[in-house]
């Protein structure tokens, strides 16, 4: 059976409400099980609004975005989260402990397992620090913890559902490179077989993806892998160099 997590945009073009001028415009680009597609691009390019419409937060103005070549609009909601985990930009965590907040997509979900996406997400060792462990608090908005640690506890609620594909929109800014480097390499070896879309600011965190979109205006102007955009993408050329 074809592993499940494909994932396919089709001339999308997507405008918010009120607004006239699209945000994103023509896109087209397909992510397979066992990809890793990177979309890079300066603010306002449109990267979020990209991600945002595979789990419906909007929907396409015209052009259709398919998950395992069923449009998204014909599916409902549950169908999709079961599917489709998103790390958000600002993630949110709520006031509660750590465990119920890793077990926001998955209640049923053992210590074990919690354990274990906490170690891929690098996040092991500051809850083993804590005194009352899975069991601390989390203050409203997680205020109690960095930016980096919210990143990663949000990573692990991500992968403690096992979703087919997982969204990161620049889920690794607040991690210094090393943290950043060992993290990818753990979420890489768990996540084999999903497909991965990583926004992603920094070089480092997009440059062993299968499939780099280099995203203006909302337009992809160009794709690639690393190598490939480094010879012949100048956009490109000027976010690595910027
Ligand atoms: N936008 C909007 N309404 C929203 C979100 C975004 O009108 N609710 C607009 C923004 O002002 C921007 C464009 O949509 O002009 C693209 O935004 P976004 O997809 O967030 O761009 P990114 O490339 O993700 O930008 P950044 O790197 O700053 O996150």
């Amino acid at each position: 059976a074809a592993r499940a997590g494909r994932v396919e945009f089709r001339n999308v073009t997507f405008a918010y409400p009120g607004a006239e001028a699209p945000v994103l415009s023509d896109i087209s680009f397909t992510a397979e099980p066992g990809q890793t597609v990177a979309i890079i691009g300066s603010t306002g390019a449109g990267k979020s609004s990209l991600l945002g419409l595979l789990p419906r937060l909007y929907d396409a103005a015209s052009g259709e975005v398919l998950l395992d070549g069923v449009p998204v609009t014909r599916l409902d909601r549950a169908e999709i989260t079961q599917r489709v985990a998103m790390v958000p930009q600002r993630p949110y965590l709520f006031s509660g402990t750590i465990g119920h907040n890793l077990r926001f997509g998955k209640p049923e979900a053992t210590e074990q397992e919690l354990w274990e996406a906490l170690t891929v997400a690098q996040a092991a060792d500051f809850v083993q620090d804590k005194a009352a462990g899975l069991d601390s608090r989390i203050s409203q908005g997680g205020t109690n913890v960095s930016g980096g640690q919210r990143q990663r506890l949000c990573i692990a609620r991500a992968l403690v559902t096992e979703p087919k594909v997982y969204l990161f929109d620049d889920s690794f800014s607040a991690l210094d490179v090393a943290t950043d480097a060992r993290l990818r390499r753990a979420l890489k070896a768990k996540t084999a077989d999903a497909t991965v879309i990583i926004v992603g600011q920094r070089v480092s965190t997009i440059a062993d993806a299968d499939q780099i979109l280099v995203l203006d205006k909302g337009r992809i102007v160009d794709r690639g892998t690393h190598e490939e955009l480094l010879e012949s993408s100048s956009t490109y050329q000027e976010i690595v160099e910027s």
